[in-house]
């Protein structure tokens, strides 16, 4: 393992634009379980119905509703009391600290936790939108949260009347064009793609992987089993996230020295 993080941060140091994309298994060492995989949330309660969108669409009162009662999918629940408690880990405080060095220059996650951005990390593009936030599905105005569940429907948008619901993207619900636009643009910009606990089977969070690789970039694959990225990966790391992270920020920094 200490030799492939040797060779990571060489490639790290000579990348020009290194970009990182996060998975669930970037939180699980914060609590938060991932979805598939051996310890995934939905190989223990089933895979739920990916229609989410539509759902909220077809009556948002409802769907507020159920959430207030609890009348929703087991693993919703499971997340959202995980999502709760959840903390940052050493390896997003590393990663934060990474970033602000310049050796990685944006992080895009599909997680919607916001430990990032609580660990310190600046450039940080969560495609799947972020949790503790509302956002009006016509203007895109976006409303941080204080706490994680609003106990109403949120009133109609302030500034177009639109609908609100939370920023996180649904099953079927287009990603939001700004966040798309932006995620790609760093897509566009890197040479180095570190891929962190992904199962790299949603797109177009996942498509974006092989977008680089077309465009040249290299692709390093950190995880606890292999993936269907694997076979398009330059490098694979067998580790988990929160090490994988600890242990690339002291290589980095004991080469600085030298
Ligand atoms: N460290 C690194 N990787 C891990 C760890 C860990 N501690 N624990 C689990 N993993 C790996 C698993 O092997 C798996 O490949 O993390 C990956 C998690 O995959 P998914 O649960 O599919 O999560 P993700 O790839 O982020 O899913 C994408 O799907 O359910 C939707 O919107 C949701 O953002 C999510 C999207």
């Amino acid at each position: 393992m200490k030799n492939k993080i040797k060779q990571i941060a060489q490639l790290v140091y000579k990348s020009k634009y290194a970009v990182v994309m996060t998975g669930a298994g970037m939180s699980v060492e914060s609590g938060i379980p991932p979805f598939r995989g051996t310890t995934g949330i939905w190989t223990k309660y089933g895979k739920p119905k990916l229609d989410s969108f539509s759902d909220f669409k077809k009556n948002p009162t409802k769907w507020w509703d159920d959430r207030r009662n609890l009348t929703i999918d087991k693993h919703i629940i499971e997340l959202r009391e995980s999502l709760t408690k959840a903390k940052p880990h050493d390896g997003h405080y590393s990663l934060a600290r990474i970033e602000k060095a310049r050796y990685i220059k944006s992080i895009i996650t599909q997680n919607i936790d916001g430990l990032d951005l609580v660990a310190g990390s600046k450039n940080v593009i969560e495609i799947h939108g972020n949790r503790k936030r509302l956002r009006c599905l016509e203007c895109n105005n976006r409303i941080d949260l204080e706490e994680y569940i609003p106990i109403y429907a949120p009133d109609p948008c302030e500034f177009c009347g639109g609908t609100v619901k939370f920023d996180t993207v649904l099953f079927g619900e287009p990603i939001p064009k700004d966040i798309m636009k932006s995620s790609r643009h760093e897509i566009d910009k890197s040479d180095l793609i570190i891929a962190v606990g992904t199962s790299a089977t949603v797109r177009p969070a996942s498509g974006l992987l092989w977008i680089a690789k077309s465009q040249g970039a290299k692709i390093i694959e950190v995880n606890i089993e292999k993936t269907k990225l694997t076979a398009i990966s330059d490098y694979y790391i067998k580790s988990k996230a929160k090490s994988f992270f600890v242990n690339l920020e002291d290589e980095l920094a004991s080469n600085s020295n030298h």
